[in-house]
């Protein structure tokens, strides 16, 4: 296994030197509207929140499931339009990018828990394949079809769109772009050693990562057959404020705070490279500017930790004994370790991960405990939801 140190090392030695032979590219897209599926969940909350920050125009579409809540967003409500509506209703979408007309589109909405996959993989299929398809549909008669209400009015033409770069920089910032938020995990999972590149081929495990391979492959099918301007992103875990307590450090935090068992999985041997979302989202937005139609970016921060350290580096911030760890039946196909090249975004985009481990694990910790309020108003689902999954402790 790379270290963390030896793979930062690694990727900023490499864009330097790419630095010195290609400048970066200039800014090449500056988005007018955005719209933003999955906007009151994790991540999209928080590129929502940095998006409105940079006064872009944002547009959320969210059918607000278990996962989804608006408080996430209620400070940048009144920059936002927002939408209660579930991708997979056809009319319903082409109805809002009909009247929106957005000329960038940021795809997070999704069922987004493997365990959740575990127990019942059909409302996986249903919004992540299917919703992206509709979604990309969307997008395809907005801004492809010749009676579709948007290339017009954008003032674009299929040929401005990009995949091929016409080199005219006045028209490019123009240019729409399609961001298919993917995940690390297409690709399988890896041994002690190695990483996942872009070119790697994809081999999923689980219910969640199949249909999220199945949307990260129907987006480049767009591109390739319709030359819909599509970009795939690819970031490993995602770790910081206004997590849905299902996922392993919230889960952590709270159950240490209440001095319950807290269940680690097999031994707590598995790795996972943890990614701070405010970075995650950097990386999208520095991929809206830059990124070039039809390609794969990893998002990644080189930070790689077994599940198990990540529990006691939790345990130490709060102070509490590692005797709270209870070792569970492990996971079904649970995938060993995921670990992502990055020298792509590193070098094409300039994008390189700010916050290291601890520093994160910090404030993460620390907002959980200044916003309990929000977290108490999960528990008693999630406890009902722990029954179940952690049925063994
Ligand atoms: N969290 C991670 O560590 C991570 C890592 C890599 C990739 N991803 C991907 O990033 C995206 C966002 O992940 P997240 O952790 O923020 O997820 P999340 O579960 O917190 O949020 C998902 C959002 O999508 C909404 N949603 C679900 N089904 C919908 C439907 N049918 N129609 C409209 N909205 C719907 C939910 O209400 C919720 O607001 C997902 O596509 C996920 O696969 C997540």
């Amino acid at each position: 296994m790379m270290n963390k140190t030896t793979k930062k090392l690694r990727a900023q030695d490499s864009g330097n030197s790419e630095k010195e032979t290609q400048t970066p590219k200039p800014s090449i897209r500056n988005p007018k509207s955005i719209l933003v599926t999955g906007g009151a969940g994790f991540i999209g909350s928080e590129f929502v929140r940095q998006a409105v920050k940079k006064n872009s125009r944002v547009v959320v579409i969210d059918k607000l499931t278990y996962a989804g809540d608006l408080e996430r967003i209620k400070g940048a409500t009144e920059k936002v339009t927002f939408y209660k509506a579930d991708i997979t209703n056809k009319e319903f979408i082409e109805h809002i990018f009909e009247k929106e007309k957005p000329d960038v589109v940021v795809h997070f909405a999704a069922e987004s828990h493997v365990d959740r996959s575990i127990i019942d993989a059909a409302p996986f299929i249903k919004t992540n394949i299917e919703g992206t398809q509709v979604l990309l549909d969307a997008a395809k008669r907005l801004w492809l079809s010749k009676e579709g209400f948007g290339m017009k009015d954008l003032g674009f033409r299929v040929k401005d769109l990009g995949v091929e770069d016409s080199g005219d920089m006045d028209k490019s910032n123009q240019k729409p772009i399609f961001i298919n938020i993917a995940t690390d995990e297409v690709y399988g999972e890896l041994g002690v050693n190695g990483q996942f590149y872009e070119t790697t081929p994809l081999n999923p495990n689980s219910p969640y990562s199949v249909s999220k391979t199945s949307a990260d492959m129907l987006g480049r099918a767009y591109f390739r057959t319709f030359g819909l301007p599509v970009i795939t992103l690819r970031p490993s875990n995602n770790y910081g404020y206004w997590q849905y307590p299902e996922k392993l450090i919230p889960v952590v935090i709270l159950k240490a705070l209440n001095n319950e068992k807290i269940p680690v999985y097999g031994k707590g041997e598995n790795i996972r490279e943890w990614l701070y979302v405010a970075d995650c989202v950097e990386a999208i937005l520095s991929v809206i500017e830059k990124g070039k139609p039809g390609e794969i970016y990893n998002i990644g921060s080189g930070f790689e930790k077994k599940n198990i350290d990540v529990v006691k580096s939790i345990l130490r911030i709060l102070n509490k004994s590692e005797d709270l760890i209870t070792f569970v039946k492990d996971r079904p196909g649970h995938d060993f370790r995921y670990s992502l090249n990055t020298d792509k975004i590193n070098n094409e985009i300039g994008w390189c991960a700010k916050t290291d481990f601890e520093t994160g694990m910090e404030m993460t910790v620390k907002w959980y405990l200044d916003n309990m309020d929000w977290v108490n108003k999960k528990l008693d689902y999630l406890r009902r939801y722990w029954e179940v999954v952690y049925s063994s402790i």
